[in-house]
C-alpha cells in the first residue's frame, strides 16, 4: 500500500510518500517569503502553496522512485490551520485523487504530529502521555489508544511556539523564533534573569505564556549590557522559563497518570534544551522525540497516519470527497 501525503496547514508546502509504514520521501518547501513580514501572511501562503504544490508532489514521487499510478490513496491535512492554505491543499489532493480514482483520507494535523513519534519508535506502546507543543497549540494528552485521547491540560492563551516566536520578534531576531532563540541561547546563562514560570503555583496542568512575553518586553525597556549580563543571557533565561514550565507540567502529568512513556510532538519538540530537561525529570519514564525533520510541519506524518487509518478502515470509508477544510479542528 502506497500513500501520498500532502500538508499545507500553514507556511510549509510538503508532500511525502509512505509505503507499508516506511517513508520513501519527505519534501518540505518552507516559504521564506514570510520572513520579511515577521510572520505568516495567510493570503500569500495560499498562493505560494498553489504555486509550489505541483513541483513538491512531483519531487516526492521521483524521490520515492515510484510513479503516480502506483499511489493507492492520498492523505491530506484537513485542519487545524489557516483556512485558505488548507483549502488549497485539499483542492489539489481531491483533484489528484479523482484523476487517479483512489480514496482520499482527511487527516488531523495534530494527530499527525503525535504519530510522527511512531516513525522514531515503531514499537511504541500505548498508553502514553503526549506533550504537544507547536506554533498554535500547547497541550498535554493521555493517549490511551488510537482514537481515544484524553486532554489533561492546555494553554489558556499563547502557545509555547508563540512564546518563542513573539519573544524573537521583541528581541528583533526574526521568524520563526524557536530555532533563532535556541541558537542565541547557547551563548548565554539561563539563570541570569528570573522570568516568571506562570501557573506553577497551581496543581492544574494548564499553561499560560502571554505574561512571559510581556515581562520580556518590560525587561528589555531598561536593559543595557554589562560585564555581568549580556543579551544572550537574557535570551537563554527566557528560553529556560518556557522549558521549565513545560517540563514541570509534564512531571506533574506523569505523577498524576503514572505513565511510563511520554512523547513530544510539534515544532517546539525540536528544541534540544527542552529534550535534555525532560529527560532529567524521571529516569523511569521513557521519552520519545520525533526525528528533527519530523518535528516541524511535514507531510511524512500525514502519509504515515493516512496509511494507518486506511488500513484499519472498511472499504467504503474514504470514498467521500465532500469534506472541506476545518481550520479549528480539534483532536
Ligand atoms: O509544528 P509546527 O511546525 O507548526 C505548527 O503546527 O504550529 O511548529 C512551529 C513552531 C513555531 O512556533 C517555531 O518557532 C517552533 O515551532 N519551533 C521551535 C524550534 N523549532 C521550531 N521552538 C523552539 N525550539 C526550536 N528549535
Ligand atoms: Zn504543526
Amino acid at each position: 500500500m502506497i500513500v501520498l501525503g500532502i500538508e499545507t496547514s500553514c507556511d510549509e508546502t510538503a508532500a511525502s510518500v509512505c509505503r507499508n509504514g516506511t517513508i520513501l520521501s519527505s519534501i518540505v518547501s518552507q516559504q521564506i517569503i514570510h520572513k520579511k513580514y515577521g510572520g505568516v501572511v495567510p493570503e500569500i501562503a495560499s498562493r505560494e502553496h498553489d504555486f509550489l504544490l505541483n513541483q513538491v508532489v512531483d519531487q516526492s514521487i521521483k524521490e520515492a522512485k515510484i510513479t503516480l499510478s502506483e499511489v493507492n490513496a492520498i492523505a491530506v491535512t484537513q485542519g487545524p490551520g489557516l483556512s485558505g492554505t488548507l483549502l488549497t491543499g485539499i483542492s489539489f489532493a481531491k483533484g489528484l485523487a479523482i484523476a487517479l480514482k483512489i480514496p482520499i483520507i482527511p487527516i488531523n494535523h495534530l494527530e499527525g504530529h503525535i504519530y510522527a513519534n511512531f516513525l522514531a519508535k515503531p514499537d511504541l506502546q500505548y498508553p502514553f502521555l503526549c506533550l504537544l507543543v507547536s506554533g498554535g497549540h500547547t497541550q498535554i494528552w493521555n493517549i490511551i489508544e488510537m482514537d481515544n485521547y484524553i486532554l489533561l491540560g492546555e494553554t489558556r492563551d499563547d502557545a509555547a511556539g508563540e512564546a518563542f516566536d513573539k519573544g524573537a520578534r521583541i528581541l528583533g531576531l526574526g521568524y520563526p523564533g524557536g530555532p533563532l532563540i535556541e541558537n542565541k541561547a547557547k551563548f548565554g546563562r539561563p539563570d541570569k534573569v528570573d522570568f516568571p514560570r506562570i501557573l506553577l503555583g497551581r496543581e492544574s496542568l494548564e499553561f499560560s505564556f502571554s505574561g512571559l512575553k510581556t515581562s520580556l518586553l518590560y525587561y528589555l525597556d531598561d536593559f543595557e549590557e554589562t560585564d555581568d549580563i549580556k543579551l544572550p543571557d537574557v535570551i537563554a533565561s527566557y528560553q529556560m522559563a518556557i522549558i521549565e514550565t513545560l517540563s514541570e507540567k509534564i512531571r506533574r502529568a506523569i505523577l498524576k497518570t503514572k505513565s511510563q512513556r511520554c512523547v513530544i510532538a510539534g515544532g517546539v519538540a525540536a528544541n534540544q534544551s527542552l529534550r535534555k530537561k525532560l529527560k532529567e525529570i524521571n529516569p523511569q519514564t521513557e521519552f520519545v522525540f520525533p526525528d528533527l525533520s519530523f518535528c516541524t510541519d511535514n507531510a511524512a506524518m500525514i502519509s504515515f497516519l493516512g496509511q494507518i487509518k486506511i488500513q484499519f478502515a472498511s472499504k467504503k470509508k474514504y470514498q467521500d470527497f465532500s469534506f472541506s477544510s476545518l481550520p479549528n479542528l480539534k483532536l
